[in-house]
């Protein structure tokens, strides 16, 4: 059996939504301290629902296709979809990654997180410091 999926493997050649949003209203950027690469994630954001979303990965091919699989998977949600986006489901989405990949995926989950909270506290909205507590590294 092939390491990585199609879905993977397509995700990984032709990213959706790679580039910066110059207006953005949250951005987030992560990174995992033991492979080096690093994940930003830029989104406008329109009553309450993600109407935009871009990403830039410095990263393995699984970081970029868990990127690009994320940024789908927002696009158009409602905030608090977006939030409850975990690495699971985007691992799910790409059908399945190596053991030893899933880091890459939860690179995403943090990502987007870290984004909606860049927007939260921009605006001065009020939330759960709890959706936000760090996931420890796979
Ligand atoms: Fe670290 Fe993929 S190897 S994000």
């Amino acid at each position: 059996m092939a390491l990585y999926s199609e879905k993977v493997m397509d995700h990984f050649r032709n990213p959706r939504n790679v580039g910066a949003i110059e207006d953005a209203d949250g951005v987030g950027e992560v990174g995992n301290a033991r492979c080096g690469d690093i994940m930003k994630i830029y989104l406008k954001i329109d009553d309450d629902v993600v109407s935009d979303v871009k990403f830039e990965t410095f990263g393995c091919g699984s970081a970029i296709a868990s990127s690009s699989m994320a940024t789908e998977m927002i696009k158009g949600r409602p905030l608090k979809e977006a939030l409850r986006l975990t690495n699971q489901a985007v691992a799910e989405a790409l059908d399945g990654l190596p053991a030893h990949k899933l880091h890459c995926s939860v690179l995403a989950e943090e990502a987007v997180k870290a984004a909606v909270k860049d927007y939260y506290e921009r605006n001065g909205i009020a939330y759960d410091q709890d959706t936000f507590t760090e996931d420890p590294i796979l």
